[in-house]
């Protein structure tokens, strides 16, 4: 999977990048009422340009990466100096309020558990196999402070298509991923695509703090 990712990229098929920001972004972000100063982790951010609308909107934003090809892309289209540092197997890139690791979500270092008070997934989830989006759900809970929220966006395909990426992740498994740790909020279906056949739907997730009588389980 690792390098069917590395490989669209060096070959420039990357039809999930927007050139715009992402509607949903714009709309529903405002309201969850986050401080502007807020960490939002964008988990398998590619080069997506709502990393810099959230940098505007005064956050610290780290994305997490695999292809170096995005980062690169990302920072050459941007303005500003480039700093480059590492973490263990990460590569770190950063420009204006944005910060890049390069590597594997999954190896993403839980000692930064509780330092995002925000997230943003667009097409996150729904790039990974079935087999993945359990562990997915889990290690990004596992990085973000309780009360934490941020915005996924999921989609379904057309009746009766099973490809991917994306893959269809229907509203139930959403809720069956997210619900032991976070409040879910369904916020909108948009339009079913008339062409690719994709409906997006968007929903607010709230990290939820530890239970009274939890603990250990
Ligand atoms: C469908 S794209 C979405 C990119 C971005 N969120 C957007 O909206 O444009 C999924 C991205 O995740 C990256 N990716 C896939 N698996 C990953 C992993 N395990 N860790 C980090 N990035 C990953 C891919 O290289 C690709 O850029």
């Amino acid at each position: 999977m690792t390098q069917d990712w590395l490989q669209r990229w060096q070959e420039g098929r990357i039809g999930f990048h927007r050139d715009t920001m992402h509607p949903a972004l714009m709309r529903f972000w405002p309201g969850l009422g986050l401080a502007s100063g807020a960490r939002v982790l964008v988990p398998l951010c590619g080069k997506s340009h709502d990393m810099r609308w959230l940098a505007e909107q005064g956050h610290a934003v780290l994305g997490v990466e695999l292809a170096e090809t995005a980062i690169e892309q990302f920072v050459a289209e941007g303005d500003g100096e480039v700093v480059r540092d590492t973490h263990d197997t990460f590569a770190i890139t950063r420009q204006g309020g944005v910060e890049l690791w390069c590597g594997d979500f999954f190896h993403f270092p839980v000692d930064h558990a509780d330092a995002f008070g925000a997230f943003y997934d667009r097409a996150a989830l729904i790039a990974l196999p079935e087999a993945a989006r359990q562990r997915y759900a889990f290690h990004l809970a596992q990085l973000l402070s309780p009360g934490a929220r941020g915005l996924l966006v999921s989609l379904t395909r057309a009746s009766g298509d099973e490809g991917g990426p994306p893959y269809t992740v229907t509203p139930e498994e959403v809720c069956e991923l997210f619900a032991a740790n976070f409040d879910l909020r369904h916020l909108v279906d948009a339009p079913r695509d008339p062409d690719s056949g994709f409906q997006e739907s968007v929903w607010q997730l709230t990290r939820r703090g530890p239970r009274a009588g939890s603990r250990g389980r």
